[in-house]
């Protein structure tokens, strides 16, 4: 069992490059098996998500070709399976998006139940309600999913919750459907807008991507013979930002897509810490005094991502005076509060909602991470903390974030992974 031990006190300084996005990597690799050819994929990250949706394409029939460590070359053309492997499937939530991909391709799917972090109750009714609009039947039982369809049909469907994932496996089902699709209340986030942009360079035909209104006009075929480079990733730029404001360093954040952390510059400089945009993909944070308290209310792009709400919370754990956050996307993701608390934090958390009662200083202490976002606020409440914590559970950080502690290290951190019986 790994651990990462950390000893606190440092604050970080220096620049820190930005990876591929988690959550467009892992739709755009499920995306490809809507090819009939080749493609290149750049900018992929180097996480233990992107590995298993690798392992999963090539047990259906998919050909991968890593040319280095963040891209590869796929072949799609003869993936002709369409039941995906059930054990890696139920491993991660992602999976969900071999349903889409493969009802688009093959007209018919079984997976297993996608799994993921724990953050309360992660239903897929919108999932299935776009698939059966589109003309399939979807069955779920014995922990699997399956979906057939004799032809997918363009119609019109409303969300009726703003939903990343349903909303990224229609438009997956819906690009090679007879006609044009309507999705209606859709998510705009960037890795919606980067998924269209892989499957239009693929060759279809998707307009209004990061709009409420996506419009999947059907085509015959994606040929593929292109190259793409997936979007740099919002969370992991947003959780740099962060970890620059709690330490009160000063940090150089390189290849990032500032117009996507406005919302997150927003709080910083709210909370009286600086922020610059200096142009060519790259942001400036500093921090040279304690930040001010600050209210938070997690919602969908472009409002603060809950996947920057536990990151957000380390900031605030310290801040001067009392903060509230509102998380109104998942039930259960104020688990890591518990850990802060062992740290001397002074957080209560009454259900979607937790008061954060600054405290001028945090304490090491050996935490667990109940999440992948939940283990990157310990590591940044580790940094931060006077003495040693030891942060558990590193299986979730690793699907994530791509060599965290070597970024964290350059930095300045004083941080080590540790391997014990
Ligand atoms: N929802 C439904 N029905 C559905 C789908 C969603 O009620 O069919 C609800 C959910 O319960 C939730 C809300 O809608 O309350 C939003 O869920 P969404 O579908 O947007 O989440 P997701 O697609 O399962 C993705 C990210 C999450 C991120 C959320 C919200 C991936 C693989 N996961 O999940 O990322 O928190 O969007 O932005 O893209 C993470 O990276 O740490 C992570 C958890």
């Amino acid at each position: 069992m790994d651990k990462l031990v950390v000893t606190g006190g440092t604050p970080l300084n220096g620049e820190v490059v930005i990876s591929g996005a988690k959550n467009a990597a892992v739709a755009i690799l499920p995306a490809t098996l809507l090819i009939d050819g080749v493609c290149t994929i750049e900018n992929l990250p180097n996480i233990s998500d992107v590995k298993v949706s690798c392992k999963i394409l090539e047990a259906i029939g998919a050909k991968i070709t890593w040319n280095s460590e963040n891209c590869i070359t796929i072949d799609t053309r003869n993936v002709c399976c369409t039941e995906a492997p059930l054990d890696l499937t139920r491993k991660f939530r992602a999976s969900y998006y071999l349903i889409g991909a493969l009802l688009g391709r093959c007209r018919s799917v079984t997976v297993g139940m996608p799994g993921g972090c724990k953050l309360g109750a992660r239903p897929i009714d919108q999932h299935i309600k776009g698939f059966e609009a589109l003309g399939a039947t979807v069955t779920v039982g014995q922990g699997n999913i399956t979906a057939k369809a004799e032809c997918l049909n363009a119609t019109s469907i409303y969300m009726d919750v703003v939903s990343v994932g349903a909303t990224i496996n229609v438009m997956l089902a819906a690009v090679l459907a007879n006609g044009t699709t309507i999705i209606d209340n859709a998510a705009k986030e960037p890795h919606v807008v980067d998924v269209a942009n892989f499957l239009n360079t693929m060759g279809a035909d998707i307009r209004g991507a990061g709009t409420d209104v996506i419009k999947v006009n059907g085509v015959e075929r994606l040929v593929g013979n292109a190259t793409y480079c997936v979007v740099p990733d919002q969370i992991e730029a947003g959780t740099f930002m962060l970890a620059a404001v709690a330490s009160k360093g000063d940090i150089i954040i390189k290849n990032c897509i500032t117009k996507h952390l406005e919302c997150i510059t927003a709080k910083v400089l709210e909370i009286g810490a600086n922020a610059e945009d200096l142009g060519g993909d790259r942001i400036h944070v500093w921090c040279d005094k304690r930040p001010s308290k600050a209210n938070i209310k997690t919602l969908p792009y472009p409002g603060f991502p809950t996947d920057l709400q536990p990151q957000m919370g380390v900031v605030l754990s310290m801040a001067d005076g009392t903060s509230i956050i509102n998380e109104s996307i998942w039930e259960s993701r104020f688990q890591y509060t518990d850990e802060l608390n062992k740290m001397g934090a002074k957080i209560t958390a009454q259900g979607k909602t937790a008061f954060f009662e600054g405290v001028d200083h945090l304490s090491g202490a050996p935490v667990y991470s109940s999440d992948l976002r939940a283990g990157a606020a310990l590591i940044i409440a580790g940094i931060c903390a006077d003495g040693v914590t030891e942060i558990y559970n590193l299986e979730h950080i690793d699907r994530g974030y791509e060599h965290i502690e070597e970024k964290f290290r350059r930095l300045g951190a004083n941080i080590v992974r540790v391997t014990e019986d």
